[in-house]
C-alpha cells in the first residue's frame, strides 16, 4: 500500500491494522560514467516496492534528495545542506506520528546520509524525553550493508564492487530500469579507491565519478538477486522492528 496512492479512509484503516510506516531515502548525485544519477534511490523504492508485495505496509513516498555535497562537482548532482536534511526527516516523522504512526523504518541508498539521519532521530528522542512524551521509533536500514548482499557481491566481483558506484547498486537500478541500462567502457577497468573530502578533491581523485568499481560488470540479472536478497533481508527485519509496536 502506498501513502500517494490512498485516500485518507485508507490510511485511517491501515492505523487501525498497523502503525508503521516505510520511508525510502536516497539521494541525487552521480554514479559514474554508466550509473544513474537516481539510483541511490531507486534502489531503496524498488526495495520497498517488493516489501509491499510481500507484507501488509504503508509505503510514503521517496525522499530523493540527500547529502550530496562530494558529488558537486559533477554535473546533475543535487544536495541539501546537512540542517535541511535532519528538518525535512523530523518534519516527516512529526507530521506522521501525529496521525498516530508511531514505527518509521528507513531504507536508505546512500552512506552520505547516515550521520544526518541519525542527527534526525537524536532531535526527536532528545526532544520526546525533555517533554516526557513518547518518542517516535526509528530504524535505519541500509540495504547495502548486510551480510548476505556483501557477500554476494565478493562472490561476483571481488574487488571490482567497489565504494561508490559499486557494481551490485548500479545493477539493482538497471534491474528497476532496464530500460535505462548504458553500454560504457571503463578506464580503468577498476576505478582507484581512498578518502574524500569535498567536491574538489572528489573530482581530483576520481575523475570519472567511481571509487574503486567496475560497474561494466553491473546486469539486470545480477540486480534481480540482490533485490530478492534486500527484500528478504529487511522484509524480516522491519517485521522484528513492528513487532516492538506492541510491547
Ligand atoms: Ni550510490
Amino acid at each position: 500500500m502506498q501513502l500517494s496512492l490512498s485516500t485518507w479512509q485508507e490510511v485511517d484503516a491501515y492505523l487501525e491494522r498497523s502503525t508503521g510506516i516505510i520511508i525510502p531515502i536516497g539521494s541525487t548525485e552521480q554514479h559514474g560514467p554508466n550509473g544513474l544519477i537516481g539510483t541511490d534511490a531507486i534502489c531503496p523504492t524498488r526495495i520497498a516496492a517488493g516489501i509491499e508485495e510481500k507484507t501488509d505496509v504503508l509505503i510514503a513516498p521517496t525522499i530523493n534528495y540527500g547529502m550530496a555535497q562530494h558529488h558537486m562537482a559533477f554535473a546533475g548532482t543535487v544536495t541539501l545542506k546537512p540542517s535541511t536534511l535532519i528538518s525535512l526527516v523530523c518534519d516527516v516523522i512529526e507530521s506522521l506520528q501525529q496521525h498516530g504512526f508511531s514505527h518509521f523504518y528507513f531504507i536508505n541508498g546512500h552512506g552520505g546520509n547516515i550521520p544526518a539521519l541519525g542527527t534526525a532521530f537524536c532531535e526527536l528522542y532528545h526532544a520526546a524525553s525533555r517533554s516526557r512524551s513518547s518518542s517516535p521509533r526509528c530504524r535505519l536500514a541500509n540495504w547495502w550493508r548486510n551480510d548476505h548482499i556483501t557477500a554476494l557481491a565478493r562472490e561476483l566481483y571481488g574487488e571490482a564492487e567497489g565504494h561508490h558506484a559499486t557494481v551490485s547498486e548500479v545493477a539493482l537500478s538497471y534491474f528497476a530500469h532496464p530500460q535505462a541500462v548504458k553500454n560504457v567502457a571503463m578506464n580503468p577497468e577498476i576505478a582507484p579507491d581512498g578518502e574524500i573530502y569535498d567536491a574538489i578533491d572528489f573530482r581530483r581523485k576520481f575523475p570519472d565519478g567511481r571509487i574503486g568499481s567496475n560497474p561494466a560488470l553491473a546486469t539486470v540479472a545480477d540486480g534481480e538477486r540482490f533485490y530478492q536478497l534486500a527484500v528478504e533481508a529487511l522484509s524480516a527485519d522491519y517485521q522484528a522492528f513492528i513487532t516492538g509496536a506492541t510491547q
